[in-house]
């Protein structure tokens, strides 16, 4: 891989303890994908912020790049294992609060932006079509890629902390044009419409490409329109069910890519068998959780429309980025959601907060709150719309 001066200056620690580190890891990474060079990048989002993954060994390394280290670009951070502000109100305990809060202190210390959110491309850390850049979350990563048309691998905490401190990634698989042509046809036949139907299709579209090694990347036909919630919906799913980072949709996202050949149609039974899949029978619903990925704004007015002046009856979450909650709190949107018993999270979600034991059954309108809610947390799922999972939150 040809390394600039300034790369150069960087793995010989002229410019600091981080930035060498940094630079060995991109070079590494470079060195086993057969990069030819870095290249620069404009914007980073960091996973792995939450303690309960990190763990002291995760958290030292940070305090030690933190030491020196200084970000070059735009940087964000994933979800946090808690609500940075309001933590004691959804239950977590005060010795996880103190560890959380070190590991944010540390990627302050970086000039790190710390707001924790799976969707930074609705608060502010929004890339342009084409730009190289270096996200972790798996459907932050697809929607970057898909949605937008900038270009980015799914990077680990170490690689994106990494691209934030040198401002560059080593540019193989998604950064090159010849890795996001489409390699099969998907059609899909029925009308989708909704946050949980469009999850639907992407647990159905991600398992066909989960059982093809060859077809990574879709072209998927038959969607005339899907708004930034569905699309945000659809990416969380096809990631988790696919391991998808990227596919194009006829006449919604914008790259360009030959037209495979061989054709898959999505039915509505192919549809009805996952939505039985992602939904357990007879499962005890005592927790409802919205914004996986987290809400947005019109999520939240909807919200607001829904629930005003009624009681809930089960513990409910909205989870979402500080920002996007800021802005509901200043048009009146919390007031009339947190006077019905809902709680806001912020920074965090219903995946990576430490709850596991605290319920029995998650109901969501999120596919990949279904997968990781039984996976992680062992908790049974009921899937369903979000009026719907509204509906449940009030029902005895
Ligand atoms: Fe985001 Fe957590 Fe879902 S990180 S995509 S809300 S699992």
């Amino acid at each position: 891989m040809k390394l600039t001066k300034l790369h150069q200056e960087m793995l010989q620690g002229k410019h600091g303890y981080a930035a060498q580190k940094s630079m060995e890891i991109l070079n590494a990474l470079g060195e086993i994908y057969e990069a030819e060079r870095m290249v620069p990048v404009t914007s980073v989002q960091i996973a792995g912020v939450s303690y309960a993954n990190l763990g002291e060994p995760g958290l030292d390394w940070l305090a030690q790049m933190a030491e020196d280290g200084q970000v070059r670009v735009l940087t964000t951070l994933n979800p946090a294992g808690m609500d940075l502000e309001n933590w004691r109100v959804l239950g977590i305990d005060p010795e996880f609060a103190k560890n959380q809060e070190r590991v944010i202190d540390a990627f302050a210390k970086m000039g790190i932006i710390t707001t924790c959110t799976c969707t930074p491309y609705l608060v502010g850390n929004l890339p342009h079509f084409g730009e190289h850049i270096a996200w972790a979350e798996s459907s932050a990563v697809c929607f970057a890629n898909s949605v937008i048309g900038a270009k980015t691998n799914r990077e680990g905490g170490p690689s994106a902390l990494a691209a934030a401190i040198t401002g560059f990634t080593p540019e193989y698989g998604y950064h090159l044009e010849k890795n996001r042509q489409a390699h099969i046809i998907i059609t899909v036949k029925p009308s989708i419409s909704g946050t949980a139907q469009f999850g639907t299709l992407g647990k159905v579209i991600g398992d066909i490409l989960d059982a093809n090694a060859e077809w990574t990347i879709p072209y998927i036909t038959g969607i005339s329109v899907a708004n930034t919630d569905e699309l945000k919906s659809f990416c969380a799913s096809i990631a988790t069910y696919g391991g998808t980072a990227l596919f194009h949709m006829d006449g919604v996202t914008p790259n360009r890519t030959k037209i495979p050949k061989e054709n898959i149609i999505v039915s509505e039974n192919d549809l009805a068998q996952a939505e039985k899949e992602l939904n357990e029978e007879d499962a005890k619903i005592d927790f409802v959780s919205i914004g996986c990925p987290h809400a947005s704004l019109r999520e939240i007015r909807h919200i607001a429309e829904l629930v005003a002046g009624k009681h809930v009856k089960k513990e409910t979450w909205i989870t979402t980025a500080r920002p996007t909650k800021q802005v509901a709190d200043r048009m009146g949107y919390t007031k009339i959601i947190e006077a019905t018993g809902i709680k806001f999270a912020c920074d965090t979600c219903c995946v990576v907060a430490p709850i596991r034991g605290r319920f029995t059954g998650l109901c969501t309108d999120s596919a990949k709150g279904c997968y990781y809610g039984r996976g992680r947390n062992k908790f049974q799922t009921k899937h369903c719309s979000l009026e719907e999972c509204i509906e449940e939150a009030f029902a005895e």
